[in-house]
């Protein structure tokens, strides 16, 4: 069966509260719910997952890399800073989709550098929570 890893990394766990001009109103929950539902009707397996430290989404980029998982990484600040997270990238072979609620481009300079996008698949930015459906969608024929 194919299979996607949905990665959440520092302070996405706030979605919902945090700063929802910018992020929008949909919980971390809502937001699963919703892929959850567009993978069982793709017949995709899907495992979503959030952390605030980096440690954990290095593990789990290794772990979709070595079982063949796609990828939607949403990274949060560690985007602008984690040269271990593109290590990860590019030493585990997965493929990565990286994401992003807003359009990081429009915001300030220092989120406008990615470590990750040199070694993703491609980058989807700017839909809020639709942002990860496209991902998804993207995500599909790259499969293995
Ligand atoms: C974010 C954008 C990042 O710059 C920020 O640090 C986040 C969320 C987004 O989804 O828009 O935490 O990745």
């Amino acid at each position: 069966m194919k299979a996607v890893h949905v990665l959440n990394g520092p302070n996405l766990n706030l979605l919902g509260t945090r700063e929802p001009a910018t992020y929008g109103t949909a919980t971390l929950a809502d937001i699963e719910a919703s892929l959850q539902a567009r993978a069982k009707a793709a017949g995709v397996a899907l495992t979503f997952r959030q952390s605030n430290h980096e440690g954990d989404l290095v593990d789990w980029i290794q772990e979709a890399g070595k079982s063949g998982a796609g990828v939607l990484l949403n990274a949060g600040a560690f985007t602008h800073t984690s040269i271990a997270l593109h290590d990860a990238i590019k030493g585990s072979g997965a493929i990565v989709v990286e994401l992003h609620l807003s359009n990081v481009f429009a915001r300030e300079p220092f989120r406008h550098h990615s470590t990750l996008s040199a070694v993703a698949k491609g980058v989807i930015c700017g839909f809020g929570a639709a942002s990860y459906t496209l991902a998804f969608d993207a995500i599909l024929p790259h499969l293995p």
